[in-house]
């Protein structure tokens, strides 16, 4: 966030300045920190399953930076006077069984007295300084891979109005819960050139940040970006979330849309709750990584474009 003071310390390896995932400390030769801390609202109504996602999200920046979570901190807010506790029994036993599934060992954490319930995590991980993966090491030629499907937004926002299945529920649940961890063991195998996990600003909006940090410019093509299918009914019938209208209102500078309609540009901004990795790697290793993110079973499997030496930069997406 650009409101941080920008810090100082040569042992900072990657701080606030970069729209980057998470802080990279140097501990000592092959071997340095990782921080990061996300907590929000619920997304969902059940509990448990709200903190199983609260936790997959949480762990998510250390996955994109290439670290190992190791340690957390539960952060919780609660109207206790409003809710029965059992329910925030609930959220912190989906969290223990999420962190728990990482190998995540929570280790403390605090609550405080407020009217809107929130659960999140800060996070403690390690990561080998020579192979952190940053947002700002993409280059022209590289593919753009993603690893699981977009309309969380839309669909979470179809939950809120009551307007979504349980079955759609249950989808929109197993998306959100599952863990970049598999992901980020077969790109650190393979070696990439730059990561980030698509979050609140929507698959175009970190892709911005991805190529504004590297320097370059990208081509997307929504014909093979992967999406829930119901998200495409919904989007139709104006079921959006207020942070998708402002991520589409504020790429408009930045993105050439090739005969894209609203729905469309809409769904590829859609602000996602835990979504997937977004990877850059170069085409000679992506058949590798391709294979090592189906081994690990990741929820999508998708080379949705490349990037491009377009100067100035901007994204181009075509159908
Ligand atoms: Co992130
Ligand atoms: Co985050
Ligand atoms: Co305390």
């Amino acid at each position: 966030m650009r409101l941080i003071p920008s810090a100082c310390d040569a042992r900072l390896l990657v701080g606030p300045n970069t729209l980057d995932d998470a802080a990279v400390y140097l501990l000592r030769e092959g071997l340095a920190l990782v921080q990061t801390v996300d907590f929000f609202t619920p997304v969902v109504d059940d509990p448990y399953s709200f903190g199983t996602i609260a936790v997959a999200n949480a762990l998510s920046d250390v996955y994109a930076m290439g670290g190992t979570p190791l340690t957390a901190l539960n952060i919780v807010a609660f109207p206790s006077r409003q809710l029965s506790l059992e329910i925030l029994v609930e959220i912190l036993k989906g969290g223990a069984a999420k962190a728990e599934e990482a190998g995540v060992c929570i280790v403390g954490g605090h609550t405080i007295d407020d009217p809107e319930p929130k659960y999140g995590l800060a996070v403690t991980g390690l990561v080998d300084p020579q192979r952190v993966v940053t947002n700002s090491g993409a280059k022209a030629g590289c593919l753009l891979v993603l690893t699981k499907p977009l309309g969380i937004g839309i669909i979470t926002t179809a939950i809120k109005r009551r307007l979504a299945s349980a079955q759609l529920i249950a989808e929109v649940t197993r998306v959100m819960a599952a863990l970049n961890r598999g992901a980020a063991e077969a790109m650190l195998e393979v070696g990439v050139d730059a990561c980030t996990d698509v979050t609140g600003f929507g698959l175009l909006g970190h892709l911005w940040e991805l190529t504004r940090a590297s320097g370059v410019g990208a081509r997307v093509y929504l014909n093979k970006v992967p999406v829930m299918g119901e998200a495409w009914g919904l989007v139709r019938e104006g079921v959006v979330p207020g942070g998708t209208r402002a991520n589409h209102q504020f790429l408009q500078e930045g993105v050439i849309w090739e005969d894209i309609s609203p729905e469309e540009q809409l769904l590829l901004c859609d602000a996602q709750t835990s979504g997937g990795l977004l990877i850059a790697v170069p085409p000679e290793k992506s058949g590798q990584l391709l294979q090592g993110l189906r081994r690990e079973e990741a929820l999508a499997v998708a080379v949705i474009g490349e990037i491009t030496s377009d100067d100035p930069p901007h994204i181009r997406v075509k159908r």
